[in-house]
């Protein structure tokens, strides 16, 4: 009865987990999406609890507690724009988690029958060797992008034949572990566990910090399968599922971030693109020529008021300044004076998945007004003023028109096609991937330089005034 009952409470975990994906999966519908994972992973606690020695519940309680505590107070304390960070170090955590289940189950359990015991060895030694490259891989990301160690790739010489010879010996530690009576096969796991670890680093050591985002949800990816693998160890269905859904979102969202910035995975993968960003560079043609033209603040509101229809293009400056509640009044005032006024978000607009969205669903902005890339692009040559705030990478035409540019062929949003482009920032420097922006120098390019939060505060109190 009781192990039915538990049974039924898995599923019930799994289709709430499966639901709430799906949910997330829109930003009307993140609060319920959220609310199912909160649900599942609460009847996934009862369960556990309920199926484990009672004798084991103080500890269960103990630990859940000071997880819970710390968990919550980390999550209510993290910026939007250091979100990356936090989930880069929750993976290491899961990969711990992995090895430390791992070595538990090998050491503890003797009741495996002999005619299992291969495919039980083989399941420990992928959740150890996964886990073990998911835990130093994510302290890695993790440092990096806190800015610890350097966000510049460590390219040692002959780098991938070093990460051949590793995966090489960690495979030929396998067989001699699987086929090791007993226990006898520990020191072959502790040297493959070592082995990975290192591999991890060397790995994330050669990732530039442009292409850090992709490694997290890769990491996010690997962590899922350690889990799954941790499931087949402990025969936990749950687990298994859980591990299973992580990992394949994980993949999909690599896959969606490297389409999004024209990057091939594997290219990702190999190391040795990306610096710190953020400086004033050339693009391969040198110094784009041409004037800027700057605009005030006042005379932006003036502009903006008398447009009959704006796109505004919000990027990762946007998230740095906090501008998203001033600029949702910006929004309303200019809506009310007849104004039709929409949002373009482009796939990898800021730092990580979704951040956009995020900013201008903290201000309240009608989730009607708000367009992913591919609906909005063609609107722009009917548009009175485009506004990009804080955004770079995103709107620079030669990932267009520039074969030679780092990020030919990322997809754009073509700004430049509306009647007036007016650009918000603080300076003429470069964007993440490091590379000039040809589009401040256009015609009908207008910039309006300063923190966006203290130049949407100015365009809000010349409106009002
Ligand atoms: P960026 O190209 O990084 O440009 C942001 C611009 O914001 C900078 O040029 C900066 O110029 C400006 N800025 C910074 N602080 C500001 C402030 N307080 N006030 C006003 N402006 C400020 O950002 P983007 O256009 O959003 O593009 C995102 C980039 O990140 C792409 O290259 C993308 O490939 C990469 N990336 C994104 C993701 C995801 S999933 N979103 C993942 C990996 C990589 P100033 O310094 O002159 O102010």
């Amino acid at each position: 009865m009781k192990t039915s009952l538990i049974t039924v409470a898995y599923i019930a975990a799994s289709a709430l987990f499966i639901l709430s994906l799906g949910g997330l999966s829109q930003q009307t519908t993140a609060r319920r999406g959220n609310l199912y994972g909160i649900v599942g992973m609460l009847i996934a606690l009862a369960a556990t609890a309920a199926a484990m020695n009672p004798s084991g519940w103080p500890i269960l309680g103990g630990v859940l507690i000071v997880g819970a505590l710390i968990g919550a107070t980390l999550a209510a304390r993290v910026q939007m724009t250091s979100m990356p960070e936090l989930v880069a170090i929750l993976h290491s955590f899961v990969g711990l988690a992995a090895v430390l289940v791992g070595f538990g189950t090998y050491l503890g359990d003797s009741s495996i029958p002999q005619s299992e015991l291969l495919v039980h060895h083989i399941e420990i030694y992928l959740g150890v060797v996964i886990g073990s490259i998911t835990f130093t891989g994510s302290v890695i990301a993790f440092l990096k992008l806190r800015g610890s160690i350097s966000g510049k790739p460590f390219l040692l010489p002959g780098r991938h034949l070093i990460n051949l010879l590793m995966l090489i010996v960690t495979v030929v530690l396998g067989v001699m572990f699987v086929m090791a009576p007993g226990t006898d096969g520990s020191t072959y796991l502790i040297a493959a566990t070592v082995l990975t670890g290192v591999l991890g680093i060397h790995f994330i050591m050669a990732i530039g910090g442009a292409d850090m985002p992709v490694v997290v949800s890769m990491l996010n990816s690997y962590s899922g399968w350690a889990a799954a693998a941790a499931g087949f160890m402990l025969s936990n269905d749950l687990l298994i599922i859980t591990g299973a859904l992580v990992g394949s979102s994980g993949a999909i969202l690599s896959y969606i971030m490297c389409k999004g910035m024209n990057r091939s995975f594997v290219s990702v993968m190999l190391g040795g693109f990306g610096t710190e960003g953020g400086s004033v560079a050339a693009s391969a043609a040198g110094e784009p020529a041409g004037e800027v033209r700057s605009v005030d603040a006042a005379t932006t509101a003036d502009i903006l008021k008398q447009a009959k229809k704006v796109i505004i293009v919000p990027g990762y400056g946007l998230a740095v300044a906090q501008a998203q509640h001033s600029l949702a009044e910006v929004v309303k005032i200019l809506k009310e004076g007849g104004t039709e006024v929409k949002f373009a978000i482009h796939p990898v607009a800021g730092r990580l998945p979704g951040h956009m969205n995020v900013l201008l669903a903290e201000a309240n902005i009608p989730y009607d007004i708000v367009f992913e890339m591919d609906e909005i692009n063609d609107e722009f040559p009917s548009t009175d003023v485009a506004w990009v705030i804080g955004a770079n990478d995103i709107v620079n035409p030669s990932a267009l028109d520039d074969p030679a540019s780092p990020i030919a062929g990322m997809p754009v949003l073509h700004v430049w096609e509306a009647r007036d482009t007016i650009v918000m920032k603080r300076s003429m420097a470069s964007g993440y991937a490091g590379v000039d922006n040809p589009l401040f120098y256009k015609d009908n390019t207008l910039m309006l330089f300063g923190d966006a939060k203290k130049v949407v505060d100015e365009i809000l109190t010349a409106m009002r005034g």
